[in-house]
């Protein structure tokens, strides 16, 4: 992967896929501005990667705070010049049932999943137009194209990522910017670990019973790893993927198929 000297500001950097994606490509020689609420996360993966040679920095910002992304965006900016790719990696997943679910469930999983992407999608393109080239990796989910029983404003939040993708790449494409999404199966994170537990309840299962039926649902019989995921991110980064445009990518152990 050649990601030297490129500047990579990633939201949900702190901990999970984006967290891994920061500690990969930093890996592979990029710069990396790792973007989350949660201050202590963010410190320590920023720490890892700078003890292992890597140059990374760190903002808080929430997402869906237009004001507190352009100030991310700005420290980015007076560290590194500029942002070659943004990985919008921020997300949640409030789990209910359509008619349990609350305007506030509904307008946390929209806002931070579709608004908070939205914001970092513009803001960052703002800045990559005048140098004529950019990046930007949304984070759908396998969620978008797959039904899941109580977890319907995820899905949905997932399928208008996927749809704003496709229109960002029309209008980005002329400034050379491209636009791609990644779908994730199951992946071993935090998210993963509360929405197993609170779908499990509500279908009436234990944890292990939820997460031995979801197992299954794979063909390649494992949850994924967040690295896994954070290699493809690489190679997203690399402009040797730049002709991959408008669309979203399943990485999702072949579940699609089950
Ligand atoms: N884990 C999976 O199985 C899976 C599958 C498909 C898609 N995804 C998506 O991958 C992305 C990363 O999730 P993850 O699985 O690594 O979970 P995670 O909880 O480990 O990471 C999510 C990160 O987003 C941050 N975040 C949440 N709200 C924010 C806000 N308003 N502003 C800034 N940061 C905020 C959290 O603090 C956290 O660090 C999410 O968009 C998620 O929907 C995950």
């Amino acid at each position: 992967m050649r990601l030297q000297e490129k500047v990579i500001f990633i939201t949900g950097g702190a901990k999970g896929i984006g967290g891994a994606a920061a500690k990969v490509c930093a890996g592979y020689g990029g710069k990396i501005v790792a973007v989350d609420l949660l201050e202590d996360r963010l410190r320590q993966t920023v720490d890892e990667i700078k003890a292992a040679g890597g140059d990374a920095i760190w903002a808080v910002a929430d997402v869906t705070k237009r004001d507190q992304v352009k100030a991310a965006i700005q420290k980015a900016l007076d560290q590194y010049g500029r942002i070659d790719c943004l990985f919008n990696a921020a997300g949640v997943d409030r789990i209910g049932g359509f008619l349990d679910m609350t305007d506030d469930e509904y307008d946390f999983n929209m806002n931070i999943n579709v608004k908070g992407s939205f914001i970092c999608c513009a803001e960052a393109a703002r800045v990559m137009i005048p140098n004529k080239k950019g990046r930007i990796i949304n984070t759908s989910s396998i969620a978008a194209v797959r039904e899941e029983a109580y977890n319907g404003t995820y899905c949905m939040s997932k399928a208008a990522v996927s749809m704003m993708t496709r229109v960002l790449a029309l209008e980005l494409a002329p400034h050379n910017i491209t636009t791609v999404a990644i779908q994730p199966g199951n992946i071993e994170t935090d998210i993963l670990r509360e929405s197993f537990t609170n779908r499990g309840k509500a279908e009436g299962k234990d944890v292990r019973e939820f997460y031995a039926e979801m197992e299954a649902t794979i063909p390649m019989g494992y949850i994924g790893r967040p690295e896994e995921i954070a290699e493809v991110v690489a190679y997203l980064c690399d402009d040797r993927s730049a002709y991959i445009d408008g669309n979203s990518i399943l990485i999702a152990g072949g579940k699609i198929m089950a």
